[in-house]
């Protein structure tokens, strides 16, 4: 017995299915699930929840009956959902590379998201199709402290959004940033690829990347040499596509090509807490409230438009119609039967 094989099998070797038991490993299939996992976002903090490929490989059905040997190079791809829904929570979104890689939920839940979600995560062995699933249960908790008004948005270049995921690298940017500001107190509150942000996927050319946008907060003042970056000269010199000149070391470099010409500061702690409030307009429904259409429409005449559309067309219609009559009856030309007669 063949096992299907979809459109985007990866390589030629033969599915691992046991030809006797097709219908236990299809059963078993279904019912392939991993243990839960239990795990607890802050908001307001980036998090990243890692979907490493050698966890699942060992639970699809057809792998662990043969456990001594698991081949390293099952494609797997995932798909994740909120549970009882078609999609992800807003807040988070999912990326793998491919499917040789390991994939990521990753996101900053915001106050508004504080409470359980259960998601469900689907993992697909691209050779034998078969599934295993996973819950994993994310206990978004409020942040400890007050939330940080002075955010700063930089833009990475040399680096795809997976590359900053893994924890070793969200840190190796913080102590850069940690070297550079002299501060102490930054933290990583969101990261977000430029393809979301309206970048388009480079050239297959070595070394070049998407490019990911990685937003930074902290309590204390945003230091002189980021308010520099937004200096008139700089300004100017950004807009002759030239460096910005900054009097801190650019501690970034090389591991991170910070663009300086794109960095958003924002600035929260001038504005009160009303301001900060998002003001909705009048066309925003309230929360479990239902949508009452208007039931007062004006009455509306449709006798000039019926005789429009269906009444002239039917008398130019007739017109035709009476014209070619005529023509075809009255006006015929040729032979007639008088004629034919007087001709023998
Ligand atoms: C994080 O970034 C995404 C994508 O740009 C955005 O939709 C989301 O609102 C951001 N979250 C926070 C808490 O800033
Ligand atoms: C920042 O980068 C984005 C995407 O590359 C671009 O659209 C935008 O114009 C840049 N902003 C500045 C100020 O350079």
């Amino acid at each position: 017995v063949q096992a299907p094989r979809g459109g985007c099998s990866h390589s030629t070797r033969p599915p691992v299915v046991t030809p006797s038991l097709p219908a236990a490993v299809f059963l078993a299939g279904i019912l392939a699930a991993l243990p839960d996992r239990n795990v607890s976002p802050v908001a307001g903090a980036i998090f990243v929840h890692e979907l490493k490929r050698e966890h699942f490989q060992g639970a699809f059905p057809s792998i662990r009956k043969n456990y001594s040997e698991i081949p390293s190079d099952t494609p797997i791809t995932f798909h994740a959902q909120l549970l009882g829904y078609p999609d992800l929570p807003r807040w988070l979104r999912y990326t793998q590379r491919g499917p040789y890689r390991t994939g990521y939920l990753y996101g900053s839940p915001t106050m508004k998201d504080v409470g359980r979600q259960l998601i469900e995560v689907t993992a697909y062995n691209r050779h034998t199709y078969e599934t295993v699933r996973q819950r994993v249960i994310f206990t978004i908790v409020p942040a400890p402290d007050t939330q940080m008004p002075y955010q700063a948005e930089f833009f990475v270049k040399n680096r795809d959004v997976e590359e900053v995921l893994p924890t070793d690298a969200q840190k190796q940017f913080q102590q850069a940033l940690d070297i550079m500001l002299e501060q102490k107190d930054w933290s990583i509150i969101n990261i977000t690829s430029a393809l979301d942000r309206g970048g388009r996927v480079p050239l297959p050319i070595e070394g070049r990347k998407e490019g990911v946008y990685i937003k930074v907060g902290s309590r204390r003042p945003f230091s002189d040499c980021l308010l520099e970056t937004k200096s008139f000269d700089n300004q100017f010199r950004c807009s002759l596509d030239q460096q910005p000149v900054i009097t801190c070391y650019d501690s970034f470099s090389p591991q991170f090509r910070v663009d300086w010409c794109n960095i958003t500061l924002v600035d929260l702690s001038s504005l009160s807490v009303t301001e900060r409030m998002p003001v909705w307009g009048d066309g925003v429904l309230e929360d479990d409230s239902e949508y009452n259409p208007p039931t007062d429409s004006p009455e509306k005449a449709f006798l000039s438009d019926y005789l429009l559309t269906i009444l002239l067309p039917l008398l130019v219609a007739l017109l035709l119609c009476l014209l070619l009559a005529y023509i075809m009856y009255c006006r015929r030309e040729g032979v007639h039967k008088r004629d034919l007669k007087t001709s023998e």
